[in-house]
């Protein structure tokens, strides 16, 4: 089978190396001509843990390549799936001007019968502006080819995203036609064999799911992260609180860990978007309203341990921060709580130090020379009056904390992802303020 991929980002690089990965002929379409250009020299835009050699494996075996020619990409393929951006519009709601794009690019070039598959998270209803859009080209042109639409969101995360798509918990596919159904049961059976289940339903459900998912997980995220802020208060442990919940197997233990905020390119854009779709249908979604509220509040948690120990006397104190990335193994930073923590450091005349194992480069498209970085971890306490943590990644979990304590001019942590003993610490000589236990 021969389908195309329009949108090489996170999703599309993701599902057109896995696809061909089980041996199906991929072709990856992108409008920028640049990101193209690297993908076939084998330069992979993004940082993900085994995507390289994916891509690289698959281009060479000839079942992955990489093109700006939509026209040519479609021919003899019967499957086209639209993983472009859907970035937040200035109400809130979905921005689906790339996804309509994708849809008339379609209905330029098709010349053949075309299953089009919307990857992107969209708003429920959006199926029905693809067929539109498409349609409205065949019109222009004047010639009468049939199509389906389709909906299979992505639940993908990054840092994880390859054993995700190889290994889902569950692929949601909605759809309208027998046709559709029986070439999406083609496509996915091989990542299905191992017993993960592929869920049919109609369009506007598999649209609403997607959204009703990041959510449900958003939704996790605040609420422990506000009971966290009432364990401080009331002298409980966060984590003690989280292990008791989380046995019990309706709540579980996953998503519960409380820290400094959700960020990244979707949670927050995702939650934003539902409550607007349901303020178009006259509804308010008042729970996921406290979600987001308690989100923009928790990413200024650690800015207020900070300014609280210093006695507001932030002025000119030199912080250190590991960890800019939104989580880790990964190097994007959109909606990266460490976006707001450094905003407000600055904000108050702080001298800000970071070091990142890979965001580094991304930190310097949002900070530029505002702040300084470093290679080394170490480096970055040398005149610090104090370390924050933003980001879990497993290389700050066992640090030498006697060079930690030589070197930091006062010997307080923030530990913005609760990543160390509040015992251990006292041992250590430190200061330690974590998320949800009283210090
Ligand atoms: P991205 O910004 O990384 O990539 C989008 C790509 O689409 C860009 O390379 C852009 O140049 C390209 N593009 C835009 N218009 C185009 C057009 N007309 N023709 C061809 N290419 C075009 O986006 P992403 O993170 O991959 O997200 C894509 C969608 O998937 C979004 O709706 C997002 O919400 C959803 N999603 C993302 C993730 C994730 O982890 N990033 C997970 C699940 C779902
Ligand atoms: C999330 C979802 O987990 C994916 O299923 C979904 O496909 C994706 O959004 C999407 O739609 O794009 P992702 O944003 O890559 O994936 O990352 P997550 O692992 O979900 O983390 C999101 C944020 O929540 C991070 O900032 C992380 O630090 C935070 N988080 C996560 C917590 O604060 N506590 C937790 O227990 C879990």
């Amino acid at each position: 089978m021969k389908i195309v991929i329009v949108g090489s980002g996170y999703v599309g690089l993701v599902t057109g190396a896995c696809f061909s990965e089980v041996g199906i002929d991929v072709t990856c379409v992108d409008i920028d001509r640049n990101k193209i250009d690297n993908l076939n020299k084998g330069i992979i835009p993004i940082y993900e843990p085994g995507l390289e050699d994916m891509i690289t494996r698959n281009m060479k075996k000839g079942r992955l390549s990489f093109t700006t020619n939509i026209a040519e990409a479609l021919k003899d393929s019967e499957v086209l799936f639209i993983s472009v951006g859907t970035p937040p519009d200035e109400d809130g709601s979905a921005d689906l001007k790339y996804v309509l794009a994708v849809a008339r690019d379609c209905g330029k070039h098709m010349n053949d019968y075309l299953l089009v598959v919307t990857k992107s998270t969209v708003p429920v209803g959006t199926s029905i502006k693809v067929k539109q859009a498409l349609q409205e080209e065949l019109d222009k042109r004047n010639i009468d080819i049939e199509f389906d639409v389709a909906s299979n969101p992505e639940f993908l995360k990054e840092g994880a995203a390859i054993d995700d798509f190889l290994k889902p918990d569950r692929i949601v596919v909605g759809i309208e036609s027998e046709r559709a159904e029986d070439l999406m049961k083609s496509l996915y059976k091989p990542f299905t064999l191992n017993g993960h289940p592929v869920i049919f339903m109609d369009i506007i459900s598999a649209e609403m799911t997607k959204y009703a998912a990041n959510s449900m997980l958003a939704t996790k995220i605040s609420f422990i992260n506000d009971i966290a802020n009432l364990c401080e208060i009331v002298g409980a442990d966060i984590n003690k609180v989280r292990k008791g919940i989380g046995s019990d197997s309706r709540i579980g233990h996953k998503f519960l860990y409380a820290g400094i905020g959700y960020g990244g390119s979707c949670f927050p854009k995702d939650v934003q978007a539902l409550i607007k779709t349901a303020s178009e249908f006259n509804y308010e979604l008042r729970v996921l309203k406290a979600v987001e509220a308690v989100n923009k509040d928790q990413k200024l948690i650690l800015f207020n341990k900070i300014t609280n120990y210093f006695k507001g006397a932030i002025k000119g104190k030199t912080i250190a921060l590991w960890g800019l990335s939104f989580k880790p193994q990964t190097d994007d930073m959109r909606e990266a709580p460490s976006l707001d923590v450094v905003k407000n450091l600055l904000e108050a005349g702080a001298i800000v130090k970071a070091y990142d194992p890979i965001a580094i480069n991304e930190a310097k498209h949002h900070f530029g020379d505002t702040i300084l970085y470093y290679e080394d971890q170490y480096e970055t306490l040398i005149d610090a009056d104090c370390l924050a943590i933003l980001t879990e990644w497993p290389e700050f979990k066992i640090p030498n904390f006697k060079i930690v304590r030589k070197l930091l001019n006062t010997p307080a942590i923030f530990d913005g992802r609760n990543i160390y003993d509040r015992e251990e610490m006292k041992e250590n000589g430190f200061d330690y303020f974590c998320i949800g236990i009283d210090t």
